[in-house]
């Protein structure tokens, strides 16, 4: 039997400095929605945080590199408890409604890749692919979820938490982490803003400062230099069950000394991905396993990329970086990537994401409210 058309709300752009990260994702996502099954409503959210909707969904953007939000679309809202219900207001028209079945939210970093766009989601009722409000807030925070995972006996990077008001000098930030070399980057933030590597008082200082500008808690690392940065692709199914992806690898250009922030955007050379990443086998499994404990650790549904450190100068130099709960997914991103070396290509791996969703959303629904 044929199933029903489905129709699916692609939410991008969004508050965030990845907002053009996402349009690039969100053309993607939307090339790889079955035009037969699906009928895209594509919903911009702007930089002012108004959710737009943005036409060409099945036509247009198609097949455009980026999707755009169109000057004067009309402004969309979700209803809470309306399953999907959504009010669609036109500057000269009258308010008329449109109902999702699900949403595809591709935002990353902060307002949307941290719980809060799925707690919208979560009140008006309807089914969105990727985690939830726990595991999304856990992994947006950098803080939170390196405690989570030391919690869990899952191996990462010493590191202390700063506020304004607990601010170290670098002496004693150096000698509580037993290096020189440290890293600092916000705690909730993404795409490498706001981080760098300080290696003395003064450069310390200027991390801190433009770490600061991003956020009110600051993490400082143990830097881990020198180390390869290994990533795996998780995926979990409509029935629960969670595997890994082959293994890739980053490489950054010399030129940029780590994965700043124009090597992963501005200069097209800027880092290299290598895939499968070039590990011995029993390493890899090591690493597959890590990152299926790590999602769980940090509640994670759905998706999550899972980003390893590897330092080959050390025997004990694995570490789990960070998860990424609504990682890249571009033409050219990691997620996508290693999930197609894994044989799972682009639109197999929306369906496998829809599913869980639609799947998700009718247990909570079976569960008793008193
Ligand atoms: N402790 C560290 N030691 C060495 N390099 C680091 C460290 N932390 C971050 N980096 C570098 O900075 C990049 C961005 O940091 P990351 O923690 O992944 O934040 P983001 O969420 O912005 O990607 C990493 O990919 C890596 O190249
Ligand atoms: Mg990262």
């Amino acid at each position: 039997m044929a199933q029903a058309r489905k129709t699916i709300g692609l939410l991008f752009g969004g508050r965030s400095a990845e907002h053009e990260v996402s349009k690039l994702s969100a053309a993607n996502v939307l090339r790889a929605l079955d035009p037969d099954r699906y009928d895209i409503v594509p919903i911009g959210i702007g930089r002012d945080g108004r959710w737009l909707l943005c036409d060409g969904g099945n036509g247009g953007g198609r097949g455009a590199r980026s999707l755009e939000i169109p000057e004067g679309a009309p402004q969309v809202a979700l209803l809470p408890g309306g399953s999907g219900e959504t009010i669609v207001l036109d500057r000269d028209r009258p308010p008329r409604t449109l109902r999702l079945d699900a949403v595809v939210p591709v935002l990353h970093g902060p307002n949307g890749e941290d719980g809060t766009v799925q707690g919208c989601l979560e009140l008006a009722n309807v089914p969105y692919v990727g985690s939830g409000v726990m595991g999304s807030a856990a992994g947006m925070d950098k803080d939170i979820a390196k405690r989570l995972l030391r919690d869990g006996g899952l191996p990462v990077v010493p590191f202390l938490t700063l506020t304004p008001r607990t601010r170290v000098a670098y002496r004693a930030a150096a000698e509580a982490l037993g290096t020189a070399d440290l890293f600092v980057k916000p705690a909730n933030m993404g795409s490498s803003v706001g981080v760098s590597r300080a290696a003395s008082a003064e450069e310390f200082d200027g991390a801190c400062e433009r770490a600061f500008r991003y956020d009110g808690k600051v993490l400082v690392e143990r830097s881990v230099t020198g180390a390869r940065e290994i990533e795996c692709s998780v995926l979990e199914d409509a029935a629960g069950e969670v595997r890994a992806s082959p293994l890739g690898e980053i490489v950054p250009s010399d030129s940029h000394g780590f994965y700043s922030y124009d090597a992963k955007y501005v200069d097209a050379d800027g880092a290299l991905l290598r895939i499968p990443a070039d590990v011995p086998p029993a390493l890899g499994r090591r690493i597959q396993e890590l990152a299926v404990q790590t999602f769980k650790a940090l509640a994670c549904e759905a998706l999550a990329r899972v980003d390893f450190f590897l330092d080959p100068k050390s025997d004990d130099g694995l570490f789990v970086n960070e998860v990424n709960t609504l990682p890249g997914f571009t033409a050219i991103s990691m997620y996508p990537k290693l999930w197609e070396a894994g044989g799972l290509p682009q639109d197999e791996l929306m369906e496998v994401l829809i599913a869980h969703a639609i799947a998700r959303h009718a247990r909570r629904n079976a569960l008793a409210l008193v």
